[in-house]
């Protein structure tokens, strides 16, 4: 029986390795991770994640073929297939602070790899890394290897937090890469049948391990920057009287762009894409090339100038103060279906209200009040980091609190901001939380979810991103 072991239990190394159990009933699989908390709530039936469809997976195929264990050296050395899922924050000091990729979990993993392995191993890089990190991890196994033969790969993943299990179920690709030897081309094989058990063989595509590597970054490099060209163009619609909804959909006729994400919003979040994008930076720099640096920077740029925008839609439409004013946030986390709020531009928007003396009354179906306020208090990147090793908030923020529904959120506000799609926003009884509200009452939403017209006619003075704006609003820019 093969046995794989996965190293980091966290949001792509439980769902991947869930499904991998699923859909390969004779591999054995075991999840390993240092946080304790983590891998206790793996073996419960409260997962430490949200995301549909999980907890079915995960209930057919734990105890079966599918384990998670903190016990890391033993499952490392029994497995032939070592998968590597573990944090690759920002480095938030040294060289290429701010920017290069963190690799200590990684290499911390390689040396343990190193020292308790006995038999020959394949190595999948799992999480995302810079390009020729497989080369150092190649360095550390071969310096410390009495003989063992170690084959690494690069199979980023390309799932989506929401969609993840769908993802994995009906992958777009899946993309391996290994080295061009003979022996590197036996490693991809062997991999390669794992997933061909339900992955179409036209999925799979098979390269060196620099392209691997780079194709990630890229990926993830090329959706953020839509999401920020469209978000670009939100900010010219409102200037000009243009609908970004309309526009959108006229470009997304095009078949060269294509209709998939092309929504304006209140920017993205998420775990991956500043992350992966201030990675590409870097090594754009130490390649010597500035001006591609640039290039990609300015998508991140955007995304911040987005989170301002909004921001300063807020503060000057409601009389250039909401100093003491009670504002409703609707969602937290960074979209909907998931509770991940890691980069969230709920803390943004957050932050910047609270800088203008805001109360703020939060809800969101998935995440918690201490979740919340951690991330409200936390440094940049510290999230970034095993869950047990992330500092503590000293202080909470008293001005925020945390309440389980929309309505007792929205009671006495001046304004509500909607910041997640979350579907149960759409269905909200407005007129029942228009009568409870402050007037003049504002919706601010940040992902074009609600019938702004609708709640015009209830009363409501309404900014929809990248919408002509109400007379309000255009009467009070918002100069930052
Ligand atoms: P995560 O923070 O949820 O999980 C990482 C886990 O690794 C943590 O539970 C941590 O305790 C564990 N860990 C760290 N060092 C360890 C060690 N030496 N031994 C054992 N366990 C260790 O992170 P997530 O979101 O799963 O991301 C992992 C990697 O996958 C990152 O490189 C990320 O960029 C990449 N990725 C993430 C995606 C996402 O949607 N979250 C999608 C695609 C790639």
């Amino acid at each position: 029986m093969v046995k794989i072991c996965c190293i980091g239990a966290g949001y792509v190394g439980g769902p991947t390795m869930a499904v991998i159990a699923l859909k390969c009933p004779k591999v054995e699989v075991v999840v390993v991770d240092i946080s304790v908390p983590r891998i206790t709530a793996w073996n419960s039936d409260t997962l430490p994640i949200y995301e549909p469809g999980l907890d079915d997976v995960v209930k057919q195929c734990r105890g079966r073929n599918l384990f998670f264990s903190t016990d890391v050296e033993k499952h490392v050395a029994e497995a032939d297939i070592i998968f590597v899922s573990v944090n690759t924050p920002t480095k938030t000091r040294g060289l290429g602070a701010g920017k290069a990729a963190d690799l200590t979990y990684w290499e911390s993993a390689a040396r343990m790899i190193a020292d308790v392995s006995k038999s020959d191993k394949i190595v999948v890089e799992k999480s995302t890394v810079p390009v020729k990190t497989a080369e150092a991890i190649e360095k550390i196994l071969t310096h410390n290897s009495k003989g063992i033969n170690y084959q690494i790969l690069s199979n980023p993943e390309f799932l989506a937090e929401g969609t993840a299990i769908q993802d994995l179920f009906h992958p777009d690709r899946v993309l391996i890469g290994g080295r061009e030897t003979p022996e590197g081309q036996k490693a991809i094989q062997a991999l390669k049948s794992v997933y061909a058990e339900w992955v179409p063989e036209d999925r799979i595509i098979t390269t060196n391990l620099w392209s691997a590597e780079l194709s990630k970054l890229a990926a993830n490099a090329f959706l953020a920057q839509r999401i920020s060209s469209v978000n670009a163009m939100s900010a010219l619609c409102e200037a000009t009287g243009a609908d970004v909804a309309e526009v959108s959909h006229a470009i997304g006729k095009d078949s060269r762009i294509g209709p998939k994400f092309l929504n304006a919003s209140v920017g993205f979040g998420g775990s991956c894409f500043q992350k992966d994008i201030l990675n590409l930076v870097y090594i754009c720099e130490c390649n010597g090339l500035p001006e591609v640096a640039t290039y990609w920077k300015q998508v991140i740029k955007v995304n911040d100038y987005q989170k301002t925008r909004f921001v300063n839609r807020v503060v000057s439409s409601m009389f250039n103060t909401v100093s003491g004013k009670k504002i409703a946030v609707l969602g937290f986390a960074f979209k909907k279906d998931t509770g991940d709020t890691r980069e969230t531009p709920a803390i943004d928007v957050c932050k910047g209200l609270l800088g203008d003396n805001a109360r703020l009354s939060i809800y969101d179906p998935q995440v918690n009040e201490d979740q919340m306020q951690r991330d409200l208090t936390m440094n940049k990147f510290d999230w970034d980091h095993p869950i047990h090793l992330q500092p503590m908030s000293p202080t909470s923020v008293k001005q925020v609190s945390m309440v389980w529904d929309a309505y007792t959120a929205a009671k006495d506000a001046h304004g509500i901001c909607i910041l997640t799609e979350w579907d149960e926003f759409k269905t909200l009884d407005y007129q029942k939380i228009f009568d409870n509200m402050q007037k003049p009452a504002f919706v601010f939403d940040g992902r074009n979810i609600v019938d702004a017209d609708k709640l015009r006619e209830i009363g409501f003075i309404v900014y929809s991103i990248g919408k002509p704006l109400d007379s309000w609003l255009k009467d009070m820019p918002a100069v930052a």
